[in-house]
């Protein structure tokens, strides 16, 4: 059970051992992850290693969706570290693929896929590209890995209608789960991101989640002037100390602004506090 975990760098080999998978009847899953793995990636490989036969787990930062002066350069890489996390876990292979696997000719020159709307709001606004970076991996992932299921976490709540759209625009055949956020004992989302943070700021990075168990609150008692609640997010987060960059009360199906009576609301906030660009979000129902 605690055995290596097989690694594989390429393409060639990963598909060789596809093959014998797919030769035996057996349905395979797919976790893609850029790696730095905490409990909130390992809950979806659980999630994931109970709904199918054989698992793989990818760590690959994607160059593609980070922008120029973004932490590409900085984000944390631990394969080694990532490869004794997954022991036990019943993940098949961990596909580690380099830059000039995914992009051979340089992802500047790249096909890309653009789910267009969704892309360009709120996390897409504020990171011009990002979402059409996050499209195109997670396309070519899945054309790689030919998963007949994947899994992906609700922290990102964006990214996952992001990739639900390309999939249902594509008639992709793979089906997607997602899998809620898993946060630490104080109410912080997990996130690779939270090892930029200070111990000062460490203290102060679970009032983003309190924000929006307050907001959540609001809107659960009847509260319908959803922009006096966005307001109150905003104040709430630049008092604890944190840069807002957007506190949004939205349509959980599409993101798209709520008419006032609308059933199926998240809330979804971005901040940066130091160093750490922060993202979370909370679903209000009924
Ligand atoms: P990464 O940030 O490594 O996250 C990999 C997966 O883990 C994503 O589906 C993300 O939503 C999920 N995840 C991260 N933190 C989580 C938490 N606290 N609880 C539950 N799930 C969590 O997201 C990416 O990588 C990339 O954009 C990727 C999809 C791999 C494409 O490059």
């Amino acid at each position: 059970m605690n055995r290596e975990i097989q690694l594989e760098p390429h393409l060639a080999g990963l598909r060789r051992q596809l093959r014998q998978w797919r030769q035996a009847g057996e349905d395979i899953g797919l976790v893609p992850t850029m790696g730095n793995l905490h409990d909130g990636h390992l809950e979806l490989v659980r999630q994931a290693r109970e709904r199918c036969d054989r698992l793989v787990v990818s760590v690959f930062v994607n160059p593609l969706q980070f922008a120029a002066g973004e932490d590409f350069e900085s984000y944390p890489r631990t394969l080694g570290a990532d490869q004794q996390a997954l022991r036990g876990l019943g993940v098949d292979l961990l596909f580690a693929p380099g830059v000039e696997e995914v992009y051979p000719r340089g992802e500047a020159d790249h096909t890309r896929v653009e789910v267009p709307g969704i892309s360009a709001i709120l996390c897409g606004a504020s990171r011009p590209g990002h979402f059409i970076g996050v499209a195109t991996v997670v396309c070519k992932l899945l054309n790689m890995v030919q998963p007949d299921l994947a899994v992906f976490g609700e922290k990102d709540f964006q990214q996952l209608l992001v990739i639900r759209r390309m999939v249902e625009d594509l008639a992709m055949p793979v089906r997607i789960l997602g899998v809620a956020t898993v946060r630490e004992a104080d109410g912080l989302a997990m996130s690779s991101r939270n090892g930029y943070l200070s111990s000062a700021e460490r203290r102060i990075a679970p009032r983003l989640y309190a924000s929006l168990r307050q907001a959540a609150g609001t809107l659960r008692g009847g509260a319908q002037d959803y922009p006096e609640v966005e307001r109150q997010g905003l104040e709430a987060l630049r008092q604890a100390g944190f840069i807002p960059d957007y506190f949004v009360v939205r349509r959980s199906r599409d993101l798209a602004q709520p008419q006032a009576g609308e059933r199926e609301l998240v809330v979804l906030t971005a901040a940066t506090l130091g160093r750490a660009r922060l993202i979370d979000n909370l679903r209000v129902s009924g």
